[in-house]
């Protein structure tokens, strides 16, 4: 693999799904993998779990690890050619060389604008970094994809539920911000890489870009979605159509343990962060349904898994 940019960069996704189980059952077996190797981790917005499972996966391969803050660095330029006179201070062709010769890995989180559907789905900076870093680039979050949170959930339902056939389900839920759809069309793509067809429910107008739903069930009622599944996996998102807006939609989108009850007796997934009582209800996370902390948990797993690969 040379950048993890997306499940299409993995050459056997049931082999790194495999090679999860060996790390979970053995995290330090491989410590000597990266010694004397930098892992630099730059967030251009926040994180908790990202940040400290992948830092958690370094260490224990032996790698050494520098996170950054891009707020507190200079503003990137992405365009070729342009007449840098204004905000941006530094070209992203500059950073990501200068970065290289520090950095034998660099992960990068960014965060789409939610303001022009065009450019964010251009998924600018980490294309940027992967067209000018002479080392690896980890995608920990981009404007579209979220894959390290989307091997996390492959391995979680592999774990949880063995590799027979499954009915899972995306559903949308209620928030009170605007949200990126970075979780939600990375898990499609995983999914459909391995043959899970997924029930996705959302309400009218809140249906993603079809270029991740393509292979995919879309319905807009959790009753009918929510009936015998074996796997609900919850996130809100913004409007794709009426682009990063909040359309007025039904309240009663929360996830409930009474929702749940109608279930196969469903895993209940979900990446965090989390708002209680408005995403999903204390009672539903709070059951034997909810698998979200060994959910997060995993994510060092994951981390783990893509790290190995990449010292290759
Ligand atoms: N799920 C996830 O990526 O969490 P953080 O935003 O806290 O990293």
């Amino acid at each position: 693999m040379k950048n993890f940019y997306s499940v299409y960069d993995v050459e056997n996704v049931n082999a790194l799904v495999k090679r999860c189980h060996e790390i979970k059952n053995d995290p330090f077996g491989n410590r000597e993998k990266g010694k004397n190797k930098l892992l630099v981790l730059l967030f251009f917005n926040p994180s908790l779990r990202t940040r400290l499972s992948t830092q958690k996966a370094a260490y224990n391969l032996g790698m050494d690890v520098i996170c950054m803050n891009m707020a507190e660095g200079w503003k990137w330029e992405m365009e070729d050619g342009s007449v840098m006179k204004f905000e941006t201070a530094e070209h992203v062709k500059d950073a990501a060389r200068v970065i290289s010769s520090y950095a034998d890995i660099i992960g990068v989180r960014t965060f789409p604008t939610l303001k022009n559907k065009t450019e964010d789905y251009k998924d600018k900076v980490i294309n940027a970094l992967m067209k000018y870093s002479t080392v690896p680039i980890v995608n920990m979050e981009s404007s579209i994809l979220h894959p390290l949170q989307s091997l996390t959930d492959l391995f979680t339902i592999r774990e949880k539920k063995g590799n027979k056939s499954l009915k899972v389900v995306l559903s949308w839920a209620p928030h009170p911000k605007a949200l990126p759809q970075a979780v939600s069309n990375s898990f499609l793509q995983w999914m459909k890489v391995v043959n899970i067809n997924v029930t996705i429910c959302n309400p009218a107008g809140y249906d993603l870009d079809p270029s991740f739903t393509k292979g995919h069930h879309i319905v807009h009622s959790q009753n009918e979605a929510f009936n015998e599944a074996d796997v609900v996996y919850v996130k809100n998102w913004s409007s794709v159509e009426t682009y990063g807006q909040f359309l007025p939609h039904e309240k009663d989108w929360m996830i409930t343990k009474e929702k749940l009850d109608k279930t196969n007796d469903a895993l209940l997934m979900h990446c965090l962060p989390v708002r209680r009582n408005v995403v999903i209800s204390d009672d539903a996370l709070d059951s034997d349904n909810s698998v979200v902390i060994e959910q997060a948990g995993n994510r060092a797993i994951a981390a783990q898994a893509i790290l190995e690969n990449l010292l290759e």
